[in-house]
């Protein structure tokens, strides 16, 4: 969906959403935060939707954190992050188990993408705030542009000290 029009995402009628899109969660960096809002968007689609429905809208929540949480990597990975660090390692955990979740659904546990999607809202309100936050703040503070994902300053990262660690205390 378009949210560029919807900047805020409008809960389905009748139905408290399981995520609370609100401006704290606001990171600074416009791409990010656009990216942030389809996740919410598309996690209280899910959640609305009956279980026995959900999987066909889990596949494209998977696909769409996959990219998600790419974007966010590949930004590290160019603004002089080492390839292994806390952000990255936490992504990569937080896919592991929402692939795991499929097989699960597949076999009969029909309400785990429910619980997944609980447990992933719980989390992202942490996640954002703490390491997306400090990524994005980073990634303003050395010049680097997430739309073209170039740098303004060619010798920034020579000179950036990167910890990932420093906003993870909440995770
Ligand atoms: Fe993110
Ligand atoms: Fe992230």
């Amino acid at each position: 969906m378009n949210t560029a029009s919807h900047p805020h995402p409008v809960p389905p009628v009748g139905k408290t959403p399981a995520f609370e899109w609100s401006e704290h969660l606001l990171t600074g960096d416009s791409r990010m935060d656009h990216t942030h809002e389809e996740f919410a968007t598309q996690l209280n689609a899910l959640l609305a939707t009956p279980a026995a429905q959900q999987l066909p809208l889990y596949q494209a929540f998977l696909d769409h954190t996959v990219a998600h949480f790419a974007q966010e990597d590949r930004w590290m990975l160019a603004t002089g992050f080492a390839a292994s660090n806390c952000h990255t390692d936490q992504h990569a955990m937080v896919l592991e188990t929402m692939q795991a979740v499929v097989s699960h659904y597949e076999k009969g546990e029909t309400d785990i993408i429910n619980r997944m999607g609980e447990a992933l809202a719980e989390w992202f309100a942490q996640h954002a705030v703490s390491m997306d936050a400090g990524l994005a703040q980073h990634l303003q503070s050395i010049g680097f542009d997430s739309a073209t994902e170039t740098m303004a300053e060619a010798q920034a990262t020579r000179n950036a000290t990167v910890s990932s660690c420093a906003n993870s205390s909440q995770s």
